[in-house]
């Protein structure tokens, strides 16, 4: 490869990397971001940057010949998929043996396709899950930062208990109450302003027309719009695209060298570099960072990589359901794809359950209310490196995925008792009612204090960094973005502190 030589290199641009990418540049720093999807900057034919949700096309997926949405089927027929042309996509779908896991791919990963929550976890189920972390620091600073830089708004209360795009979930907060449980209003990055400039046809149309999974074409305060131009803004941070980091090794004075390879959209490998850089920060996400830590250790390339690495790895409890109501309950055939409401049970010490009311735009009336639990699960899975394909694979077996679907069932039992409804066994496949075979929140696998020190720093590679979902241990109980854009800030900070201080 070349002599490309950077003070620092930041691999992946979502929440950690983009956290990372900001500080660093306003420190005065030269940094790199290697991304391996694109930059969504340029509209395709049909003058979008993103295809849509109803009629998905090559931009949908990552280099994918059929698209693999998560609710594939309806009335038993796959209706929902369609066939593409391998491409760059902007959501990709990472299939273990016995779990999926869904990403984002592109500059700002996550937060392209995501659906924009914007949860503060309760902080006793915090200090749990990351007790070396000073939780007052995090809620006092560090969440409230992370809520101004993302840009997180609520809906109008008055605007939502009246518009026909929320009728959904109004349902659900009804059935919930008749079952005595409690929702909550949750906060999120779309632009609410924007989305009521939709409905009164004001504005161009996106959570109003089914976008989210493929993204948004307006008013989603996706990174690129926030972190990622502040970072570019700064001068000094740089972003290459379609590059994807594969090796990492470390000099004989201290340095490191990642190997990346370009690909073209076709998916071809174009050309391979090797980048020098004085500090390193891994920000691929739970699944990139820690294959890129765990391969570099199983090779020999850095040998002295903590025995943890790949442990404490979870699905944050993640399952799906749906309900089917009753006929006159009707959910609306107008739905935002913004959800802006949870059920709200994590302090039943019984059986914690936050479940996201989620939306099903299909521009028809269906009477189904679906859900995005997220349950207490304490199983963990390991992700190890399988040197026959050179990637990382997870050990993760379908019992620890029934630990989500028991502790969902406890709550929409007593949901469907309650409102004398049942569940949808048609929407899954296999006549499902609980999806538990993928999730939408990896986390872990790097995890924070044991295969990192307490701010990130990679044991047994100094000048190593881990800033993404890979330092939280398997669950958070709430949507996990607003955390991992918070502890990134928290370390940060510190590593700036410390680490280049002279
Ligand atoms: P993230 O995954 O965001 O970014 C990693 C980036 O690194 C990606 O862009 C990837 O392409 C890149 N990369 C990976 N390997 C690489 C390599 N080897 N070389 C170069 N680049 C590489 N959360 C939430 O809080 N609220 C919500 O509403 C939702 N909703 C939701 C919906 C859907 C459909 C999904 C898929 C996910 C969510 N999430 C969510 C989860 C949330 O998006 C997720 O937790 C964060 O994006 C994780 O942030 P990270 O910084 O860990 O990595």
């Amino acid at each position: 490869g070349s002599a490309d030589h950077t003070p620092a290199l930041v691999i992946g641009s979502g929440y950690g990397a983009a956290v990372t990418a900001l500080r660093l540049g306003e420190a005065g720093i030269p940094t790199l971001v290697l991304e391996m999807g694109r930059l969504w900057d340029t509209p395709g034919p049909d003058g979008k940057l993103f295809c849509t949700t109803g009629s998905p096309d090559h931009r949908s997926m990552w280099f994918r010949t059929r698209t693999e949405a998560p609710l594939a089927q309806f009335l038993w027929l796959d209706v929902v998929n369609k066939d593409i042309s391998p491409y760059p996509g902007v959501l990709d779908r990472v299939r273990f043996d016995s779990m999926s896991v869904y990403v984002g791919r592109g500059v700002g990963g996550g937060s392209l396709v995501n659906g924009g929550m914007a949860v503060v976890p309760q902080r006793a189920y915090f200090s749990e899950m990351l007790p070396n972390v000073d939780a007052a620091a995090m809620y006092d600073r560090y969440f409230p930062l992370a809520r101004r830089m993302l840009g997180v708004n609520t809906v109008d209360p008055v605007w939502f208990e009246s518009t026909e795009w929320y009728r959904f979930s109004r349902v659900s907060r009804k059935h919930a109450a008749n079952a005595g449980l409690r929702t909550v209003f949750v906060p999120n990055v779309y632009d609410f302003g924007y989305m009521q400039r939709e409905a009164a046809g004001q504005a161009v149309r996106s959570a109003l027309a089914g976008e989210v999974i493929y993204g948004n074409n307006h008013g989603k305060r996706s990174l690129d719009r926030t972190y990622l131009a502040a970072a570019l803004g700064t001068g000094n941070v740089t972003v290459e695209t379609l590059h994807r980091a594969r090796a990492v090794r470390r000099q004989p004075d201290g340095t490191y060298v990642v190997t990346a390879d370009r690909i073209d959209t076709t998916g071809k490998v174009v050309a391979t570099r090797d980048i020098g850089c004085t500090r390193l920060f891994l920000g691929a996400g739970s699944l990139g960072s820690t294959e890129l830590l765990l391969r570099a250790r199983d090779s020999g390339a850095l040998p002295d990589l903590s025995e943890h690495l790949g442990t404490g790895w979870g699905t944050n409890g993640n399952v799906m359901t749906a309900r089917a109501n009753h006929i006159w309950d009707t959910v609306g055939a107008n739905q935002a794809t913004m959800p802006v409401m949870g059920i709200d049970d994590w302090s039943n010490a019984a059986n914690p359950v936050f479940a996201e009311i989620a939306p099903l735009p299909m521009g028809f009336e269906h009477w189904i209310s679906l859900y995005l639990a997220i349950t207490r699960n304490p199983e963990r899975g390991t992700l190890y490196y399988d040197a026959a394909t050179d990637a990382a694979r997870l050990r993760w077996t379908p019992a620890q995925s029934r630990v989500s679907v028991d502790a969902a069932r406890k709550l929409f039992d007593r949901i469907n008792l309650r409102n004398a409804t049942i569940y949808r066994y048609d929407l899954f496949g296999g006549n499902k009612t609980f999806a538990d075979d993928f999730t939408y929140h990896p986390l872990g696998g790097c995890v924070l204090g044991r295969a990192t020190d307490d701010h990130g720093r990679v044991r047994g590679a100094p000048g190593v960094y881990v800033t993404d979902g890979a330092l939280v241990p398997g669950s958070i109980g709430v949507n996990p973005f607003l955390t991992i854009t918070a502890l990134a800030e928290r370390n940060i900070e510190r590593v700036l502190a410390e680490d280049y201080a002279r």
